[in-house]
């Protein structure tokens, strides 16, 4: 990959390998991009890096993990730009129960809310505004970012 490659150019569909340094610095950077209000969803294999980089954005927000959650797939964070709200859609066993995760809501007191597995809420999933693809690259210590959008 190209040094300093960026996660700006969203959507140009290359993945890239990333040290964890990198993907650190590619959260922040796309933290700084995103208006209020954005919906990130993250997507990819087990263990290829979706709740580290939810992580990265928090910590690049200055976030802090808020109350403990009342229910076990939404995690939230509170930053002095306001909440982040992580939700993990992998235990869903169909769509129909993202209605108990009340994406609206969410939607409603989050500044940015990040969805890990999406694809598990299918069509209940808010529309995201950026997407991030993780991937195992062959390096164990790497992984493959795409910005899918
Ligand atoms: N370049 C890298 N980027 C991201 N994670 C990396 C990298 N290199 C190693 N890792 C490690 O890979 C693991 C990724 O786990 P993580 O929980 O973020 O994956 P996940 O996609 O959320 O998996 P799951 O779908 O099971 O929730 C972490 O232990 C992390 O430290
Ligand atoms: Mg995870």
């Amino acid at each position: 990959m190209r040094r300093g490659a960026s996660v700006a150019d969203g959507g140009s569909g290359v993945p890239r390998a990333m040290s964890l340094g990198e993907l650190n610095r590619a959260a922040a950077e796309l933290w700084r991009e995103l208006a209020p209000g954005s919906v990130v969803w993250l997507t990819g294999d087990l263990g290829a890096g979706k709740t580290t980089f939810v992580q990265a954005m928090a910590a690049a927000a200055d976030a802090e993990p808020a109350r403990s959650p009342s229910f076990a797939l939404v995690h939230e964070y509170s930053s002095p730009h306001g909440l982040l709200v992580h939700a993990d859609c992998y235990r869903l066993r169909e769509p129909a129960e993202a209605l108990d995760l009340d994406f609206d809501g969410l939607m409603r007191q989050a500044r940015l809310l990040l969805i890990e597995w999406p694809e598990k809420a299918g069509e209940y999933a808010p529309p995201p505004d950026a997407h991030v693809a993780l991937a195992h690259a062959d390096d164990p210590q790497q992984r493959l970012l795409e910005r899918v959008k």
